[in-house]
């Protein structure tokens, strides 16, 4: 054991929401939303909760379970807990990851911000489908512009890192999550309550199985990952700052119940108003940069909901970006031994220069490829598609396979203060049916599901 105490949140609450601020993001409220529009509304919903349960939690857990019995980062923990053996190697691929996340991810929470500004300004009134459309071109495809935003919100970012854990992520994830429950009830009452958005609601809730085909499956289990956090350390990170107090199950529940009921809230805010302007639900990304403003602009009292509702989406991307970051920094801390100021110093220098490398492949480097894809595009892909997935798998077997049946319970139950009843059910989750249905997902996207017949 270390001879100094390692900092821990300082509360139960303070835990889940940071937890909760890093699961609930963009991913949430830009990603999720589409997806259903697109893969049939309730019938992909289902089969995404039936992957967060089955999947989700047990990985979660898993992280937890690793960063809380490491107390390191993620590097540092599986060094601790399988000396001599290469199990590392994951936590080296979570910072790669991280880094390459916050590349594209970075540059759409500082569109976030342009969205924010043009709402106090009031630019979406009076302006048609197309006419939004061509502003949302014209701003993503702009050289400086969307840079501009990307510096301000990294640097945003950077100050709460370096503030630290106790003032930095914990003071602003117990403000700022709650805030953002808030701001999304009140726009989900707002769109139930508009004429026509009932059609919205039975395209959510009323299940049409024959959308479903094995690719949809796929495409629900990799944003269950995403969704979640999960497969890259971040939950590893946050778990090592958990202290013995908490009940780690019961946080994986309250997180994961969270995050799926602000993803299902952002659709309850989305589609009864997409219905009732007849907007093509299929819409796909641009769904909350086009079709959002647009139905703001319809909408009584659409200045002010415009104005909530983009601070809602930066807010919940701000935390998830400062939970990135952390793996990052707190490897670079514990590992290289940097100063925590230097770390964060020397990440957003990085990360910034990797977003413009992003933002740029929208517009005026359209034209440069790699692998076929410009680098917002080939970030995207290689994290969600190899490193998430692959990450998720090898933190599932190391779980049920290299640690110990023994010390997992111990971790559990805190050393026989909890009940440890879903245990059983918990090691087979994560020695079986976890890394089979991964493997699965990863067979799908190398391609190899055509062959086998599964897509
Ligand atoms: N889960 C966040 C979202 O839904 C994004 C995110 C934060 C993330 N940390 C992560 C995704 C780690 C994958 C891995 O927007």
């Amino acid at each position: 054991m270390s001879k100094e105490q390692r900092i821990n949140f300082s509360s139960k609450l303070a835990v889940v929401a940071a937890a909760a601020g890093s699961a609930v993001g963009l991913g949430n409220i830009w990603r999720f939303p589409y997806e259903l529009g697109q893969y049939g509304g309730a019938a992909f919903l289902i089969i995404y909760v039936l992957f967060v349960v089955l999947l989700g939690m047990p990985i979660m857990l898993s992280e937890f379970i690793i960063g809380r019995m490491g107390q390191s980062d993620t590097v540092g923990s599986f060094r601790k807990l399988a000396p001599g053996g290469k199990w590392w190697i994951i936590g080296i691929m979570g910072v790669i990851t991280s880094f390459l996340i916050l590349g594209f991810y970075s540059v759409v929470a500082g569109w976030t911000m342009e969205y924010i500004y043009q709402a106090i300004a009031n630019q979406f009134v009076s302006k048609d489908t197309a006419t939004l459309t061509q502003v949302f071109v014209d701003f993503s495809t702009d050289t400086f512009r969307p840079i501009i935003w990307l510096i301000v919100f990294i640097i945003i970012s950077a100050g709460i890192i370096m503030l630290g854990v106790k003032d930095g992520i914990e003071k602003s994830t117990k403000f700022l999550m709650p805030l953002l429950v808030i701001i999304i009830i009140a726009l989900g009452i707002r769109a139930v309550t508009l004429p026509g958005g009932s059609e919205g609601l039975r395209f959510l809730f009323q299940p049409d199985f024959s959308k479903i085909t094995s690719g949809v499956v796929l495409s629900a289990m990799g944003q269950a990952f995403f969704s979640l956090s999960l497969g890259m350390g971040c939950m590893i990170t946050y778990g090592s700052y958990i202290s013995k107090k908490n009940h780690l199950s019961h946080t994986v529940v309250e997180v994961t119940m969270m995050d799926t009921l602000i993803a299902v809230l952002a659709a309850v805010a989305i589609f009864p108003a997409v219905f009732s302007l007849g907007i093509n639900p299929g819409f796909g990304p641009e769904l909350v940069f086009i079709t959002l403003p647009n139905v703001f602009a319809q909408m009584p009292g659409g200045y002010i909901w415009s104005i909530l509702f983009f601070i809602l989406l930066c807010v919940a991307a701000l935390t998830s970006v400062i939970s990135l970051m952390e793996v990052i920094v707190a490897y670079l801390v514990e590992e290289i031994k940097l100063k925590r100021m230097t770390a964060t110093i020397l990440v957003t220098i990085i990360i910034l220069i990797l977003g413009v490398l992003a933002s740029l492949s929208i517009g005026v480097w359209k034209e440069v490829k790699i692998f076929n894809m410009g680098f917002f595009d080939l970030f995207d892909s290689i994290t969600s598609k190899i490193f998430m997935p692959l990450g998720g798998l090898l933190i599932s077997v190391f779980t049920g396979w290299v640690l110990s049946k023994k010390s997992i319970r111990e971790e559990l139950s805190t050393h026989g203060k909890f009940p440890t009843r879903y245990y059983n059910a918990f090691i087979f989750l994560v020695r079986y049916i976890t890394p089979i249905c991964i493997s699965l997902v990863l067979l799908n996207q190398l391609g190899l599901g055509k062959w086998l017949g599964l897509s």
